[in-house]
């Protein structure tokens, strides 16, 4: 029987070098042009969006050219005073989603005591479930993703014992399939950004040893098309955004060293728009700030020394978690 054919894309006939300066200069537009189409659109996920642009600065060590003040007055004022949870914008519920970026932000740039932290961590621990999952906000959603952001938000502020740790990592397991991957909740199918959530969530939960490695490598693995591209799952189209969600994945169970690297960076440096800067999904796509930091950080997971070197647990920059003290034990 002849295969299903593989979707994916053709790579332009020149290889791209990295655009570095551009990309700051698009971060740093984004942010200052309020009035843009895309900029207004996105504000139920604005708190996130943050993160990503100035996280993509920080690797590139530019994120003195974006405005501090104005985003600490931000989150400040997009914490909820009654759950303590932090929304993405003004007038929006909190969101555990939103506070784990609010809290990478704020460790960003040292200013994690300018909120209520006490209620970050009251708020986080209200949404777990007897079954160690967490909901994602007040209205119930059960997703292994906040398993992530609970346990992420609360090792930023070094307070993980306020949750209930082995529960917590009993439910992630739960969620493991027989490829190894890992999905939403029991029995929904592996999900390359959710494998991410699971053993980023079982690295900082000091559990990664409860991963099957060999098995989980060899599914991420497979993400890899002729492109050089990783798609997400199955029959999907490559997407630069799984350059870090799937290598981020190999490289905390230590097998980054089983896809072919050279290929994947060709790809990612496909993606950059040569006269806008930033990264798009794919190559001639348009491009966004989320885009554009997961490829940074695909590019320094990768050992590009253009870039800082980034936590493949946090997506953060490493210096600015050595300055906190904050290592996880990967395998
Ligand atoms: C794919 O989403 C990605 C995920 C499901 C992972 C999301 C991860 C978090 C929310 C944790 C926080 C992240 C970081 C980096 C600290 P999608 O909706 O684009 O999936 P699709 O490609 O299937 O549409
Ligand atoms: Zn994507």
């Amino acid at each position: 029987m002849a295969g299903v054919p593989l979707k994916d894309v053709t790579l332009p006939d020149v290889k791209k070098v990295l655009l570095l300066s551009k990309h700051a200069d698009y971060i740093q537009a984004f942010e200052k042009d309020k009035d843009d189409y895309e900029y207004v659109t996105t504000e139920f996920l604005r708190m996130s969006g943050i993160y990503w642009g100035l996280t993509a600065m920080d690797l590139m060590d530019q994120l003195h050219r974006m405005s501090k003040d104005e985003v600490i007055r931000f989150i400040s004022d997009c914490q909820d005073k009654e759950s303590g949870g932090i929304s993405p914008s003004l007038h929006h519920d909190p969101h555990l989603l939103y506070t784990l970026s609010a809290l990478q932000i704020l460790t960003l740039y040292d200013c994690v005591d300018t909120i209520d932290q006490e209620g970050v961590v009251r708020y986080i621990t209200n949404l777990q479930q007897p079954d160690g999952s967490f909901h994602g906000d007040k209205w119930g959603e059960v997703d292994t993703r906040f398993s992530f952001c609970s346990l992420a938000t609360l090792a930023l502020l070094g307070r993980l014992e306020a949750v209930d740790v082995p529960k917590a990592v009993e439910y992630i397991v739960s969620c493991m399939n027989f490829d190894g991957g890992f999905g939403r909740i029991p029995g929904s199918e592996s999900h390359a950004g959710q494998v991410y959530c699971c053993v980023g969530a079982l690295a900082v939960a000091g559990a990664l040893h409860r991963v099957d490695a060999d098995r989980l490598g060899w599914w991420l693995c497979e993400r890899q098309l002729p492109s050089g591209g990783l798609n997400g799952r199955p029959e999907k189209l490559p997407d630069v955004c799984y350059s870090w969600w799937v290598l981020a994945s190999l490289k905390m169970i230590d097998r980054l060293h089983w896809i072919s690297t050279d290929k994947l960076i060709e790809f990612i440096l496909a993606c950059q728009d040569d006269e806008t800067g930033g990264f798009s999904d794919r190559p001639g796509d348009w491009v966004d700030p989320f885009h554009t930091l997961f490829g940074l950080a695909g590019l320094s997971l990768l050992g590009n020394k253009e870039i800082k070197p980034v936590n493949p647990v946090l997506c953060m920059p490493e210096d600015v978690l050595e300055r906190i003290g904050l290592k996880f034990r990967l395998l």
